[in-house]
């Protein structure tokens, strides 16, 4: 038995975020700058190193794989990558093989996502107004990801919705937000909008819709009660009990929940990072690439970084300050 993945605050380290592209074909406001300089194709990791680097983390303990970007379902053969990780659900290795997208693209994939051991997505949906959406994404067309959510239903996908709460900007279509989730039979879930990027344009401050707020105007008009249930990620469940419906909160300024964290991010450049809300990482492509047939090095390097993993973020606004801000994109790591 090789031992489990444990880090310095005894948090075991069960989840992997993988970012297979650091592209994207949409550009949203609190992502991404308009004109976004890539890393050249060479940087990467190739399909092959990705699938030897998520398989040791496997070996080593890791039960839940999600795949993000970027926009995941933007890089190319990224199936091939998918296939290649549907064997350990099959050998029970991995419980969760799941994906973030922004959706674009799954009219397209769907299918074949069922068909690699996918069950369940997490589709990024800020606001269900057609201007509004090309607004906030500045490259993406509302209707191309209703036709994606439509093809994943039908592939038999569940679908959580993740809406970043954006003041003065989708306020007021929580109700609607909320029904729509409902009649589609999909959960829905709100994040804090987090100070990454050095965006220039956009205030954080000036965005930030506390979560609070957002379960004070849920429970101005449904009855909500709190949830015991975990999906193995950092948000919180209510239920509203006139839909049955389940809503999640992921409070990084408000409710901090760093202390159960259990994640780590690799890039797609084989960088881990050991927090979305600190600069700390390592990197794990050259021990992968000096030892093609020897992974020891590779644990060696992952065990390492793990020691270091940070107790927290420092992220807080409350000083009327974005206090913690990253300058790293959230594109980098897949958020
Ligand atoms: P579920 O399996 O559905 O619970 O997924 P998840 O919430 O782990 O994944 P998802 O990709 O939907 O995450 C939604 C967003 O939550 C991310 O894009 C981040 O913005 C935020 N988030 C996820 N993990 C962390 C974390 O460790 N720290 C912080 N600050 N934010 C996180
Ligand atoms: N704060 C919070 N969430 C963000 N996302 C991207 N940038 C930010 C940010 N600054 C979210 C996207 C998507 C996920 C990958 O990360 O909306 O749901
Ligand atoms: Fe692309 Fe997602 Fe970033 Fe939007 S949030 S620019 S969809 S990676």
């Amino acid at each position: 038995m090789t031992a489990p993945l444990i880090d310095p605050f005894q948090r075991a380290i069960e989840y992997l975020r993988v970012s297979v592209t650091d592209r994207c074909d949409f550009r949203c406001v609190y992502c991404m700058a308009e004109h976004m300089t890539f890393l050249p194709k060479k940087e990467l990791l190739s399909l092959e190193e990705l699938d030897r680097l998520c398989s040791k983390f496997i070996d080593l303990g890791v039960r839940k794989l999600r795949i993000t970007g970027g926009e995941p379902l933007v890089r190319r053969e990224i199936m091939t990558f998918f296939n290649a990780m549907g064997r350990h659900l099959e050998t029970g290795a991995l419980d969760e093989l799941t994906v973030t997208t922004n959706g674009s693209q799954l009219a397209r994939f769907a299918d074949q996502l069922y068909a690699a051991g996918v069950r369940r997505i997490n589709v990024s949906l800020d606001t269900l107004d057609e201007q509004k959406f090309a607004d906030v994404t500045r490259w993406g067309r509302l209707p191309q990801v209703l036709k994606g959510i439509d093809a994943a239903q039908k592939a038999g996908l569940r679908i959580k919705i993740n809406a970043v709460a954006l003041k003065g900007f989708n306020e007021e279509e929580l109700p609607r937000m909320t029904e729509w989730c409902a009649e589609r039979g999909m959960d829905l879930t709100w994040i804090e909008v987090m100070p990454m990027g050095d965006l220039g344009n956009e205030d954080r401050l000036d965005q930030y819709w506390s979560l609070k707020d957002v379960r004070r105007a849920y429970e101005s008009h449904y009855t909500v009660s709190d949830l015991a249930e975990r999906t193995g990620g950092p948000a919180r469940y209510v239920r509203l009990e006139e839909t049955q419906q389940k809503i999640g909160f992921i409070t990084p300024l408000s409710h901090n929940f760093c202390e159960s964290c259990n994640r780590v991010r690799v890039t797609c450049t084989g960088e881990i990072y050991m927090c979305l809300g600190q600069e700390d990482m390592a990197d794990l492509r050259a021990p992968l690439r000096a030892h093609p047939g020897d992974d020891g090095p590779l644990e060696d390097a992952i065990r390492a970084a793990i020691a270091l993993k940070p107790k927290g973020h420092d992220f807080d606004y409350s000083r009327q300050r974005a206090d913690g801000q990253m300058s790293r994109h959230m594109s980098h790591t897949g958020g």
